[in-house]
């Protein structure tokens, strides 16, 4: 089986909802977001999927403008979005730009590291920064990779997706490369259906390096949406970014 992009294809764009419940933290999400925007401002999602967050805030009368690899989750969006509050674009955002500029730009959900490599990782954000506005801000959640990048073997994981459906998942860590091979199967009394996705992890501290050697700076890490503290026991962060003024470059 070969190892493709992170795009997630039809199977995965149907079960979504399962994955990641919306009831989870996703209010919060869309508050914190909200809270950066001005109001009716233009906000940016990098892999926006089926609109979990994207939805939200185009109901709170931002414009928000989305890019996503995968056609299956840009369609399950459309589906949703039957007036197209939303403005989407089919495209890989480590390596291309909408050409026009944002208030806020997010990219949730460890959805960073499916640039693999550090080269990628800088262009991406290269790409950010050159989308937002003065002024404007950048949105990153991603887990924390400490416990991942001590894991001796194989973790294994199961999640239920419905009466008829579980998901197993499995990850395995390159220390060596900061690469974590993903593998989401659905059993779901067809034919199993396994897809592999590699990640580029990347430690807290890294990622602001990566951000300051493209034009963004760090102005505050939360441990989750809501504002609890980051501290050394947090799984996760919420980093907000600004541009670098030209004079401190
Ligand atoms: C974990 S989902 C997050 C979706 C949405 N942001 C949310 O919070 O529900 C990751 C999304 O990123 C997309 N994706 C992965 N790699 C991508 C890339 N290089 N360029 C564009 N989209 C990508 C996937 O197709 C998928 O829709």
């Amino acid at each position: 089986m070969s190892i493709g992009n992170a795009y997630y294809d039809a199977k995965l764009a149907s079960v979504y909802d399962q994955m990641y419940p919306i009831e989870f933290d996703t209010a919060q999400a869309v508050d914190f977001i909200s809270e950066l925007a001005p109001p009716q401002g233009r906000v940016l999602e990098l892999g926006v999927g089926n609109g979990r967050i994207a939805l939200p805030l185009a109901a709170r009368g931002f414009q928000v403008h989305g890019i996503d690899g995968s056609e299956a989750m840009l369609a399950e969006l459309g589906a949703r979005d039957p007036q197209g509050c939303v403005t989407t674009m089919l495209g890989d955002f480590t390596e291309v730009g909408t050409g026009v500029t944002f208030d806020v730009a997010t990219l949730v959900l460890n959805t960073f590291f499916v640039a693999i490599t550090k080269d990628q990782q800088l262009e991406c954000l290269r790409l950010v920064r050159e989308q937002l506005s003065p002024g404007g801000k950048f949105t990153l959640e991603a887990f924390d990779p400490a416990p991942y990048h001590g894991l001796e073997r194989p973790d294994l994981s199961m999640r239920h997706l419905d009466e008829g459906a579980i998901m197993l998942d499995t990850l395995s860590v390159d220390r060596c490369q900061q690469l974590m091979l993903g593998t989401h199967t659905i059993i779901d009394g067809g034919p199993p259906q396994t897809k592999q996705h590699l990640l580029r992890y990347a430690f807290p501290f890294e990622i602001d390096l990566l951000a300051e050697l493209s034009g963004l700076r760090l102005m505050d890490r939360w441990e989750d949406w809501t504002k609890h503290p980051y501290t050394s026991s947090s799984l996760r962060h919420v980093s907000v970014y600004e541009p670098t003024p030209a004079a401190a470059r």
